[in-house]
């Protein structure tokens, strides 16, 4: 195949410092477009996926722990076309579809992204570049808590925030794994969850799971929303050895010295606490992604069972961006926001 003409600039929205999305990103015409390094692919991206840490990490609320440097093209999860590759790539060629979380580096807001080859995926298909976009983040995660939480056919699940982007995947990959599935979400979301494939959807604000379901009544607990309530509330139904896997902190904002030495010490205390009587295990979950990862989400896909819900699509504009953020920032997203072009 002839190389598709690639410009020397294109147009991104970049972040130039940490702040509120509106202060911090504009449109640049002028950002240069690098051909791709040894094992890198250039991607032509064509829709990008919206997760809490895109605004997390535009606000600098993660700047302890993951330093920016500036000007940066933000938003993690992407698909698109394989423009170019670099030396050493032998997975993907020029016009492929692909898609992953490009992790550290992003790019999602840019027209042409170097991707590192591991972190890619090919889009099954029939799958359009918008569902492409939402899934690598959010379903790797899902998925990785399964394993963390070593869910498998007829283990009992609770998945609280069942609604969200993490959490209507690991309600469907749970199911997927012959796991019977409890979703906790809010009333608006109950038949959602339910079309999900969950065998019973929990109303968060009426009922909590111990009340309902009683002591022993659950192997793993996976939490997508946080707080330590999660934590306590999860210890009053888990079987004695069940799994309590959380991605989510106690505390949301800044990362302090003082934040991250809480942290830290509330997960040691955890787990040893987990080593009590009962035995539950405090299990956190920090993602690491791949493209082999999102190659085992990509089988569930093709087979239909996973499947990103977009409940709303943005155009990839500045307009877009900070629309799909702030809406990302409110909390309240059911499945998955994108944007394309
Ligand atoms: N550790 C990791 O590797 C990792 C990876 C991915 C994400 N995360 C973190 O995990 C969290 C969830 O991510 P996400 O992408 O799933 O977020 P999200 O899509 O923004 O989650 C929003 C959903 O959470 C629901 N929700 C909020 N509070 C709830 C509660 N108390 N009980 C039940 N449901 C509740 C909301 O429902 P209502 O509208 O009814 O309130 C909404 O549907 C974020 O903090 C994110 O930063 C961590």
């Amino acid at each position: 195949m002839t190389p598709p003409a690639v410009p020397l600039t294109q147009r991104a929205i970049v972040q130039s410092r940490y702040g509120p999305v509106r202060d911090v990103l504009a449109l640049s015409e002028t950002v240069p477009v690098r051909p791709p390094g040894p094992h890198e692919v250039q991607v032509e991206v064509r829709a990008a996926g919206v997760n809490p840490i895109d605004w997390q990490m535009i606000e600098g609320n993660r700047r302890l722990i993951a330093r920016r440097r500036f000007p940066f093209t933000p938003l993690f999860d992407l698909a698109g076309v394989v423009t170019a590759v670099g030396d050493g790539v032998t997975s993907f060629r020029v016009g492929d579809r692909v898609h992953g979380d490009n992790e550290v580096d992003a790019g999602g807001t840019a027209e042409y992204v170097n991707v590192r080859s591991g972190l890619l995926a090919a889009v099954p298909a029939g799958l359009d570049f918008a569902a492409a976009a939402a899934l690598p983040l959010a379903a790797q995660t899902a998925l990785t808590c399964l394993d963390s939480g070593q869910v498998a056919d007829g283990t009992h699940v609770a998945v609280i925030g069942a609604s969200g982007g993490v959490g209507h995947l690991a309600v469907q990959t749970a199911r997927a794994a012959g796991a019977h599935v409890v979703g906790v979400a809010g009333a608006r979301n109950l038949d959602f969850v339910r079309s999900l494939g969950a065998d019973e959807a929990v109303d968060r604000h009426t009922d909590d799971l111990p009340s309902r379901f009683g002591a022993d009544s659950f192997d793993v607990v996976i939490d997508c929303v946080g707080g330590r309530e999660q934590w306590l509330r999860a210890q009053r139904v888990l079987r004695p050895g069940g799994r309590f896997v959380t991605i989510a902190r106690d505390e949301d904002g800044v990362v302090t010295l003082a934040s991250a030495a809480r942290l830290l010490s509330r997960i040691t205390a955890r787990k040893i606490r987990g080593a009590g009587p009962r035995g539950t295990k405090y299990v956190p979950v920090f993602l690491k992604a791949s493209g082999s990862l999102q190659r085992r989400v990509n089988d569930l896909v093709g087979d239909g069972r996973v499947r990103a819900h977009v409940s709303r699509s943005f155009p990839l504009t500045p307009e877009g961006v900070h629309a799909a953020l702030e809406e990302s920032r409110a909390g309240r997203v059911t499945g998955k926001l994108v944007l394309q072009r």
